[in-house]
């Protein structure tokens, strides 16, 4: 693509879709050229408040727009699947938020696809451009770390009250906000870490009404996984219902130097422990220090930087909260880095098999769960 070309993006499902409208927006290799959503009066809406041209109702209508090179899916979690195949099949570039899919054969059809169309697929998991994660994953690459021993990740969210797709899910088929940074962080450019073994229990029980939608009826899930070619293991914790827990994303690294972890409750710092050496002894009090995460704005382009800080995106009507601080920063980056893998500069992370890893990972884990934590094989696609 010529240096100054620019994509033309569509985004799909304006709920949380419409978050990322602004950033579009404002970033130089893009132009949101349309918006879909199914109620038109609310699409309207948005559309008139952001002054985006076209609007669809249809999504079938969108994917026919020759105008439109990629679409950021946004949608309820049952229709990225079936909409990822959908745009694929029409010629698009996709970006699709979490997860990937809900079952083995959509995520092996879209891996399929995505290799014969040769269009980019990009998985828009938020934790791995978080400014935590890119914090951790410095200490990794600085070599401060020293060696990686062990990773874990937690993801526990109340969504009582939230959208129909959601009572009753699996909680580990939404696990990429835990398994994904685990992974990431032991991945290399061109060598990514899959994981290839998975083994999780089932804890506690929801409410009865909850359980018939899924058939799903544990409260927690909590999961092992073992590393293609790697002596590190992984562990994940998720929970969506009749749990008393704030909202927390969380990722822990163990190193042989350093350890970092993640806040325990939403405004805290992370904490940093260091390894007391004969060199360098520390008493107990000394070994964990509370760290200030800095801003990652500098590795994206100028006009899109403001977009770490949440109040850069608060304007959007419906948004009465966001997330986890606008999970740590990282649409800005996951636009940026969906952006330019479309137009050639680097590939996308996650990639397509490795966004299948990522999601497969949960899936597998729901299966081991069902069969009393029977080690599952993670399918290679
Ligand atoms: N941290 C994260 O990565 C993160 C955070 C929040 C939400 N999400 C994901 O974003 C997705 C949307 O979440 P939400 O809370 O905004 O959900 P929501 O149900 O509030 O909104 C979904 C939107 O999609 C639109 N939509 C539904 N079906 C459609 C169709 N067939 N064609 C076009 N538009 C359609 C709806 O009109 C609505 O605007 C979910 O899959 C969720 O998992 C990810």
């Amino acid at each position: 693509m010529p240096s100054d070309a620019k994509v033309r993006v569509a985004i799909v499902g304006l709920g949380f879709g419409a978050e990322f409208i602004p950033i579009y927006q404002a970033h130089p290799h893009a132009e949101l050229v349309a918006v879909c959503r199914r109620n038109k009066g609310e699409l309207d809406k948005a559309a008139d408040k952001y002054g985006i041209p076209k609007r669809y109702t249809s999504y079938a209508g969108l994917l026919a727009d020759p105008d439109i090179d990629a679409v950021h899916i946004n949608s309820p979690i049952p229709d990225h699947g079936p909409q990822t195949v959908a745009a694929l099949k029409a010629g698009k570039h996709v970006a699709c938020t979490v997860p990937m899919a809900t079952t083995k054969e959509q995520i092996r059809e879209i891996v399929a696809l995505q290799r014969a169309v040769g269009k980019v697929y990009m998985m828009m998991e938020t934790v791995v451009y978080s400014r935590e994660y890119l914090f951790a994953r410095e200490l990794a690459e600085s070599g401060e770390l020293g060696r990686v021993q062990f990773l874990r990740g937690s993801h526990q969210q109340d969504m009582d009250g939230w959208p129909d797709y959601w009572p009753g899910l699996p909680p580990m088929w939404y696990a990429t906000h835990c398994v994904g940074p685990c992974l990431a962080i032991l991945s290399q450019p061109g060598r990514p870490a899959l994981a290839d073994k998975v083994s999780c229990y089932g804890s506690g029980r929801i409410r009865e009404e909850l359980v018939p939608k899924y058939g799903s009826h544990f409260a927690v899930e909590t999961a092992t996984f073992s590393v293609r070619g790697s002596d590190v293991c992984a562990e994940v914790t998720r929970s969506l219902f009749d749990v008393a827990r704030q909202y927390r994303e969380s990722f822990d690294v163990s190193g042989s130097r350093k350890s970092f972890e993640w806040q325990q409750v939403e405004g805290e710092e992370p904490v940093v422990h260091t390894k007391s050496t004969p060199e360098k002894p520390l008493a107990e009090p000394e070994i964990p220090t509370r760290v200030k995460v800095p801003d990652y704005a500098r590795l994206l382009p100028e006009a899109i930087r403001t977009f770490t800080t949440p109040a850069a995106i608060q304007d959007a009507d419906h948004l009465s909260f966001l997330q986890g601080g606008g999970h740590g920063g990282s649409h800005p980056h996951l636009v940026h880095n969906f952006l330019a893998a479309v137009r050639g500069d680097r590939p996308a992370f996650p990639d397509a098999p490795t966004s299948a890893n990522w999601t497969l990972v949960g899936i597998c884990a729901h299966e081991s769960a069902l069969k009393g934590g029977e080690q599952v094989a993670i399918p290679a696609y």
